[in-house]
């Protein structure tokens, strides 16, 4: 990509339909912020894109689950979302919504002027309907055998057992979602974007012409084009979306690959409505998409394919795609709740922001996968950030103070070590800016922390502390050089940790491209990190293994459950065997050496007993401690890890697939018996 003024910069619109955690921040946001302050801090005009993706079929399945209109799950996660980016410092200058109404209207004309121009092909295929609800099945709405594995829940998109891609058409005996039938084929016309077409016209020469794209971006694009193209539909039957601006096409939308790319346009369009052209039209503008590796054949294929069909639009000149965060050695998982949670990390660290910003950099899967665990988190936050960076600044802070009462003192650089140090920084800083322009931003932190440690050797080599009993004057230029140091490194540290950067700043009493001035007066000296205790990272491993053993269900999951049979009948006699009683827990604890299991005592109304209950990856002892519950109580008793357990407690799944207690609504008398 060649360097130009100006830079149109987005990142992936995230799905509104679930907060942001540590793999989405490592994948698209955290590297496209950085790429974009350290832009700004060059002088160039750029833009900085996002919003929500509003669209597709899993924010309807959501809104199902939880018995809401999918407008109100997106305006629930646009909130969420929106607070998480901006408490971390991501700094869009626009923030929108595919759901805003100049979105619906951009997309619409996009696929007008595409439709007019003749590039659809309009063709009818058979897809699976639902008699009984009357509309079509979205992929993800049908369920049925894998073909490859026979596991009886896969999807009609995906088999999560075996992982193979598939499609509807594939799966043994489908079942509908919506009502739990086995749907019918039924013919639909639907308007196709002939990639087939566009490859050999177009595509095969823009990729071909990408010689600077990451390897691993250029590589899944060339395996795409190695298999050759096939022509995808661009409209869905289905009620939530853009709706297709075509008479002929009632009940059917755009496909949400289709109108979400379009989101950048019609975000630049709501945050300049004079001027997005120019950041749009002029091939001088550079556009980047910072994007999730999930996401490359949409930004590198098929935006380039529509944008090409659309003419006169720019095409990315960049794809900095990242590949996946782990963590603790497992695929992040929204569904498993294996993930951390932006804005639960805001809760548990507060105003560490930078910590995190700082460790995702450090591990940031820009070639491979890389796996983010809470062991490395403090080891990378107390070895590097507050024994090197804190440990210097305020060192350097607490010197100026005790010798001269935190006053710069002049001093125009005139001996040779002190020259040979900062020139030395100035090559680090701009190594910094090289590797931010080749957008390898894990190398260039490192460069980052290379800028502190020289200022530790360089502080230890000269022993101010030892000088001053015999040369004041020498000390004051070896603490000049040092916060000439500080503030380089708070330039060159503004763009991966903003908030530390400002705090440096401030502490200089120094703004951001200005340089240091003899006579200004030093703020106090602090602690710019603390370091993360022990108890702190053994809690969240707890909580993670807790949470992520928590069996997340979907609708269609959980349709297929209650799809299961009924059981034999039994007669009334046989029910009234079961003793189920009204008790409270009064006292638990975790049985140790288990993941999941819980001692509880029980009060029965008739007697005080023990039982042991699976359930303590989904609570702690203290939150239901004075929890009712119900109790079959003549359930024989038996031995779980050596203790007696005396009856077993009911429980059943919540939407989210989290053990619930069965309890009385009201207030029960502890023995009361449940019939
Ligand atoms: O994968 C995702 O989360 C998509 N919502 C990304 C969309 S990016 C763009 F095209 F809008
Ligand atoms: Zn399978």
């Amino acid at each position: 990509m060649k360097e130009a003024q100006r830079y149109l910069i987005t990142s992936a619109l995230p799905y509104a339909n679930g907060p942001i955690h540590i793999g989405h921040l490592a994948g698209a946001y955290l590297p496209a912020d950085i790429y974009v302050r350290w832009l700004r801090s060059i002088g160039k005009d750029v833009i900085f894109i996002c919003g929500t993706d509003e669209h597709g079929v899993p924010i309807t399945i959501k809104a199902k689950n939880e018995n809401k209109t999918p407008q109100e799950i997106v305006d629930r996660y646009y909130k969420i979302i929106n607070n998480s980016f901006a408490e971390f410092g991501i700094s869009f200058d626009i923030f929108s919504r595919t759901s805003n109404k100049i979105h619906h209207q951009t997309s619409s004309d996009f696929f007008t002027k595409l439709n007019e121009k003749g590039i659809f092909t309009e063709k009818e295929t058979e897809q699976y309907y639902d008699e009984q609800e009357n509309q079509f099945l979205a992929d993800r709405y049908i369920t049925g055998t894998c073909p490859k594995c026979n596991n009886n829940r896969a999807y009609g998109d995906q088999c999560e057992k075996c992982g193979s891609s598939l499609s509807p058409d594939e799966l043994i005996n489908p079942i509908s979602a919506l009502s739990g039938k086995p749907p019918i084929l039924k013919k639909t016309k639907n308007w196709f974007l002939p990639l087939d077409k566009i490859q050999n016209e177009f595509l095969n020469e823009y990729i071909n012409s990408k010689k600077d794209w990451k390897p691993n971006v250029i590589g899944q694009c060339k395996s795409w084009l190695n298999e050759g193209l096939q022509a995808r539909a661009m409209t869905r039957d289905l009620d939530w979306g853009v709706k297709v601006p075509l008479p002929k096409a009632q009940n059917k939308v755009l496909y949400v690959w289709f109108d979400a790319p379009i989101g950048y346009i019609s975000a630049t369009k709501e945050l300049l409505p004079d001027t997005w052209e120019k950041y749009w039209k002029d091939p001088e503008t550079q556009l980047v998409h910072f994007i999730g590796k999930d996401n490359i054949v949409f930004h590198c294929i098929i935006f380039p394919a529509m944008l090409h069909s659309h003419g006169d639009l720019i095409l990315p000149s960049q794809v900095p795609a990242n590949e996946f965060l782990n963590l603790e050695g497992e695929k992040l998982s929204t569904s498993r709740n294996h993930a951390i949670w932006l804005n639960e990390y805001l809760e548990d660290f507060k105003g560490k922001q930078d910590e995190l910003r700082y460790v995702l950099t450090s591990i940031a899967p820009e070639t491979k996968d890389s796996d983010f665990t809470w062991k490395d988190f403090q080891a990378r936050v107390n070895n590097e950030l507050c024994s090197i960076v804190g440990n210097f600044v305020n060192r350097v802070l607490v010197l100026s103070h005790k010798y001269f009462k935190g006053i710069i003192v002049h001093y125009d650089i005139s001996n040779a070590s002190d020259k040979i140090i900062l020139t030395e920084i100035k090559k680090n800083q701009i190594e910094i800016s090289k590797l931010i322009g080749e957008f390898k931003f894990r190398e260039a932190q490192s460069e980052l922390i290379n800028i502190i440690r020289a200022g530790n050797k360089y502080i230890t080599d000269n022993e101010p502390w030892h000088l001053i009993k015999t040369d004041e004057k020498r000390v004051g230029e070896i603490l000049h050089t040092c916060l000439l140091i500080t503030h380089g490194f708070a330039e060159s540290a503004l763009p991966f940790l903003p908030f530390t950067a400002n705090k440096i700043f401030d502490l200089l009493n120094t703004p951001s491209k200005q340089s240091i001035k003899s006579g200004t007066q030093l703020g106090s000296p602090v602690l710019l990190f603390e370091k993360i205790e022990d108890s702190q990272i053994d809690l969240q491993i707890e909580k993670l293994k807790q949470k992520s053993n928590v069996k997340i269900v979907d609708v269609v999951k959980e349709k297929a459950e209650t799809n299961n049979e009924i059981k034999p009948n039994i007669s009334f006699d046989d029910f009234i065997k079961n003793d189920i009683r009204i008790a409270t827990i009064i006292e638990a604890e975790k049985v140790e050496n288990t993941d999941k299991l819980m001692k509880l005592k029980l009060d029965t109304g008739v007697d005080i007993r023990t039982v042991v209950s699976g359930i303590s990856h989904c609570y702690l002892p203290e939150e239901i401690i004075g929890k009712q519950v119900c109790l079959l109580a003549n359930l024989e008793p038996r031995k779980i890890k050596g203790i007696e357990s005396k009856g077993m407690i009911l429980m059943t799944e919540n939407n989210e697939g989290k053990l619930v207690f069965v309890s009385s609504t009201d207030k029960a008398m502890n023995g009361a018996t449940v019939r």
